[in-house]
């Protein structure tokens, strides 16, 4: 029996997923039957190991289960199994990315990533992260309109030398130009590793340039533009297959959670079909709908709109103000009381993230939920009511 306290917090969880906008840009929607997969009896097994090399007995089923999700996660992203290996065991984005900086380095070597503040994951150096107690990490941020900077990426590759510089973000709302960055990382003799978790379903369907040509190694999580379970796979060129596989198991984690291993199989089964590309570039659709909108409202917008799922908004410099009273956190708040969910966000200039002036708002998970152009300018005026209405 179901404890009842637990029931009524599901329950309850259930209606607000129901009610509420969400436009929280690394959330989204999974499909009936990845929910299936991952309340199945695939929960009940230890599998340390990969297939054919198990630590257990009994993985006859989980090895051909892991085997489909590397084939289709090949697939998605047009990867011949001859030049590139996936590693489909990752628990998550930050423990993928944790494996693959201890694959490419040795502990202190030097890496080069994106600060939180300008777009940047915790794992791609911010100091509160374990990475970087392991890695010495050097950060490159964007310039004064929220722009990647690649004459000061090139200058910090040059002077530090790094062994990894690491390109993609998680509040960027811009392409981003991953053949520069291999570039760079090529003219310093360093590994490129590109963190695609948030664009990784709009570069699947060509909405967004791929990193493969131009990239070692690739990290994704599988839950946000790609819709799968809440989880994470790591890509890399052959050669590295070795290092990737044992960084992960036995280096970093024990036994793969094969619900989790099956779901993703089925998330990138359902990637394959031609209406998961429509429903990509549906999100590009919206995002750009929405993003002209809140515009035309006097919001403003950090790199002044979009080109893939996300929008920054800098909610303190909007309206006209210089410095209003609402900031990110103020906003976040008072979109949350009407329904709205979208998180607070740093903008260029920003130095505490617990209290930033913007809010990041992503379409993804409405998209799933049907919604097209003429919802997205509803939802602009609907932000506009709550966040205008309040007294500067
Ligand atoms: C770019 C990027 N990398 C890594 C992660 C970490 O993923 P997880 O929360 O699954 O550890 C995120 C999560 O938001 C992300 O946006």
């Amino acid at each position: 029996m179901l404890d009842k306290k637990l029931n009524f917090l599901i329950k309850k969880e259930k209606e607000r997923q129901k009610k509420e906008i969400n436009l929280i840009a690394s959330e989204n929607f999974v499909s009936r039957e990845i929910l299936e997969i991952l309340g199945s009896p695939l929960v009940n097994k230890y599998s340390e190991g990969y297939p054919g090399r198990r630590y257990y007995p009994g993985n006859q089923y989980y090895d051909e289960i892991e085997k489909l999700a590397q084939h289709y996660a090949l697939k998605v992203f047009n990867l011949s199994p001859n030049k590139w290996h996936v590693n489909v065991q990752p628990y998550s984005g930050s423990s993928a990315n944790f494996a693959a900086y201890s694959a490419l380095t040795t502990p202190k070597d030097k890496i080069l990533g994106m600060k939180l503040s300008s777009g940047g994951h915790l794992t791609h150096g911010h100091p509160v992260s374990l990475v970087s107690r392991f890695f010495k990490f050097i950060q490159y941020g964007t310039d004064k309109n929220g722009l990647l900077d690649f004459n000061e990426i090139q200058s910090l590759a040059q002077k530090f030398r790094p062994k990894i510089i690491v390109s993609g973000a998680t509040a960027y709302s811009r392409e981003i130009k991953f053949k520069k960055f291999g570039e760079i990382a090529k003219s310093v003799g360093a590994y490129h590793l590109v963190d695609i978790s948030h664009i990784a379903g709009l570069v699947s369907a060509k909405l967004h340039q791929s990193p493969f040509p131009y990239a070692d190694v690739v990290t994704t999580t599988t839950h946000k533009t790609l819709r799968g379970p809440r989880s994470a796979v790591i890509f890399c060129k052959k050669e590295f297959a070795n290092l990737i596989d044992k960084a992960v198991f036995p280096g970093l984690q024990g036994g793969p959670h094969n619900n989790v291993t099956a779901a993703k199989a089925q998330a990138f089964y359902e990637a394959l079909k031609p209406s998961f590309k429509k429903y990509q570039k549906q999100i590009v659709k919206n995002a750009k709908v929405l993003a002209d909108s809140l515009k035309s409202l006097g919001f403003n917008l950090i790199t002044g709109g979009t080109d893939n799922h996300l929008i920054l908004i800098d909610i303190k410099s909007s309206f006209g103000h210089k410095n209003s009273h609402i900031n990110g956190l103020i906003a976040e708040k008072l979109l949350e009381k009407n329904g709205i969910t979208a998180n607070r966000n740093s903008v260029p200039g920003d130095t505490s993230p617990f209290n930033p002036s913007g809010i990041r708002i992503g379409v993804p998970a409405v998209t799933t939920q049907g919604m097209k152009e003429n919802d997205m300018k509803k939802i602009a005026k609907r932000i506009y009511t709550i966040l205008s209405d309040v007294k500067n």
